[in-house]
């Protein structure tokens, strides 16, 4: 087998958000600029690292935005306070809280105080219902640059064996929906599945999104197979990888994302995406 083509996610991202850009240059002086607010509550070091690099690409592509931090013993009243003045606001566009949240907060009960037409990150069960039912609006940024990834191999997935690795709300889910209305057979596995391997085995699309760093093997890669790595793991040593082992994946596979430089910078550009979405207002 023959080395895996590289899905170039770095290069692809980079063009979504030059046409963001391109298309705001354009945008009326009647009307406000799409505005991004992001919420942070706490310092959790990889958190802080992923919403910074959020509100840099809205700065570049000419998204307002702000990195609204709230101390990490902050009420959940005090964060839905924060949420209702943001839905109230009609510059804000959009509103993103960053998981996780500490432990003493609700997620699920966060996420439904947000105006779903601010919902950039698809969360609220308006959206994921809407997407459950087959009529997507806002879209969970990951599963939709996945999405993107996989449109640049050209190939079509109808009758396609999808596997997922991560049945998680913010990927695997919604991740599920999206392939499964591009025709794919999906198999979504979870931290209970049994045989895991057998299941990898059979999947002409492999999205792996476990979080664990090079869990998925070569031996675990069907020959042919297009694998799309979620993953981003630091190891002890510094260095970044995904859920992949992507020098042995990458002599079974026909294409894969790399780590990084993969699926990272597409949540970003689907951000900016769903934010000038919600600005346009047409869902
Ligand atoms: N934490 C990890 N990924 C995400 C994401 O896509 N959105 C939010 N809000 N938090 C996250």
């Amino acid at each position: 087998m023959s080395q895996a083509t590289l899905i170039p996610g770095q290069a692809i991202a980079a063009s979504l958000r030059a046409s963001i850009r391109e298309e705001l240059e354009q945008w009326p002086d009647t009307r406000p600029l799409p505005c991004l607010v992001v919420i942070q509550v706490g310092e959790d070091p990889a958190s802080s690292v992923y919403v910074r690099n959020k509100v840099r690409a809205c700065e570049e592509a000419g998204i307002i935005s702000e990195h609204r931090r709230l101390p990490a013993d902050s009420s959940e009243e005090d964060l839905l306070q924060t949420i209702e003045v943001l839905n109230q606001d009609p510059n804000v566009h959009g509103i993103l809280v960053q998981l996780p949240l500490p432990k003493h907060l609700h997620a699920a009960r966060v996420i439904d105080r947000i105006d779903p037409n601010k919902d950039v990150d698809g969360f609220h069960p308006i959206n994921s219902g809407a997407l459950f039912a087959g009529q997507p609006r806002l879209v969970p940024c990951t599963p939709a640059g996945v999405m993107t990834l996989l449109e640049h191999t050209k190939l079509n997935f109808r009758g396609a064996e999808a596997v997922i690795i991560g049945a998680s709300n913010i990927v695997g889910k919604p991740q599920a929906m999206l392939l499964l209305a591009a025709g794919a057979t999906v198999t979504l596995c979870n931290s209970k599945t049994k045989d895991l391997r057998a299941h990898c085995l059979r999947a002409d699309v492999l999205v792996a999104a476990l979080g664990k760093p090079r869990f998925i093997q070569a031996d675990m890669i069907k020959p042919g197979a297009i694998v799309i790595d979620v993953g981003i793991n630091r190891l002890d040593s510094g260095k970044l990888c995904g859920d992949v082992d992507f020098e042995g994946a990458s002599q079974r596979a026909s294409w894969i994302t790399p780590v990084p430089g993969g699926v990272g910078p597409m949540t970003i550009a689907m951000l900016l995406a769903n934010t000038l979405k919600a600005a346009r207002g047409n869902f």
